[in-house]
């Protein structure tokens, strides 16, 4: 069985349809990366399937281990075990990284946190990464650099062991030392069971990893379907040879 099957699924930001009758199915234990030019409903994807009130979902549905997300809302859709890392990480001042962290955790796991334990994982993540533990005491976000943001949504993606993790270019903004840091975060994921959508435009990043499969977007739906040659293919040429044909 998929764990996600993304079915007909249409989607409008105000009365402007932005998605149009996509299918994708994700396999579990996968990578699957989704390419696409700027502007062609990527990150609508991302927050749709999340639940965010703006995306309206018009047709179609999105079915997560077999159960319907339609109208269900984010909050129960992380808990259901899926997972969002940001393009543009919100900003929280006032809100210590440790704090978002125990929290989300003892949400996500129905009011209980054992502190020793999350304490112990915690750090070995942290070392694992590179991320000095000062990180843990800055306001979520405020004043982080593009690098560091997106370490973030890795440290977070980490602890909090999602089934599925939708990565919105984890790796826009990064100088290679960070990308490194970045791919080798998802990697790990995948070692703990973490199912990956990963959005990227770049092929940089999939250097460091082993998608399974590689579907690229155009004009709000689905244009190919293939593994690692169509991100070679849009490596050389760009996106423009999608204009040619539709497989
Ligand atoms: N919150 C929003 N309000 C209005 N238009 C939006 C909003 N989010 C995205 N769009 C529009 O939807 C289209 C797809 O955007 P997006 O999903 O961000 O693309 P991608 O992530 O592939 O670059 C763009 O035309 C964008 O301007
Ligand atoms: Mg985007």
């Amino acid at each position: 069985m998929s764990l996600l099957s993304i079915k007909n699924f249409s989607v409008h930001i105000d009365d402007k349809e932005i998605l149009h009758d996509l299918n994708i199915d994700v396999q579990p234990d996968t990578l699957t990366v989704l390419m696409g030019k700027n502007g062609t409903g990527k990150s609508t994807l991302a927050y749709a399937l999340m639940g965010h009130p703006s995306y309206q979902v018009r047709e179609g549905e999105a079915i997560f281990e077999g159960a319907s997300i339609a109208g269900v809302s984010p909050d129960k859709i992380a808990k259901m075990g899926m997972f969002l890392g940001f393009q543009h990480p919100i900003e929280v001042p006032g809100v210590t990284v440790i704090k978002f962290l125990q929290t989300a955790t003892r949400a996500l796991s129905g009011g209980e946190l054992d502190y020793d334990a999350f304490q112990e994982e915690l750090l070995s993540i942290l070392e694992k990464l590179g991320i000095d533990q000062s990180f843990l005491y800055r306001y979520l976000n405020d004043g982080f650099s593009g690098g560091e943001k997106k370490r973030l949504e890795i440290l977070q993606l980490l602890m909090l062991k999602p089934k599925l993790a939708i990565l919105d270019e984890p790796d826009s903004g990064l100088d290679v030392d960070a990308m490194k840091v970045v791919a080798e975060g998802i990697n790990m994921a995948r070692k703990k069971g973490t199912t990956i959508l990963l959005i990227t435009h770049y092929k940089r990043l999939l250097n460091y990893l082993n998608p399974d499969r590689v579907v690229v977007l155009a004009n709000g739906t689905l244009a190919r379907d293939g593994g690692m040659e169509l991100a070679d293919k849009i490596e050389s040429e760009g996106y423009d040879f999608l204009a040619s044909r539709i497989s």
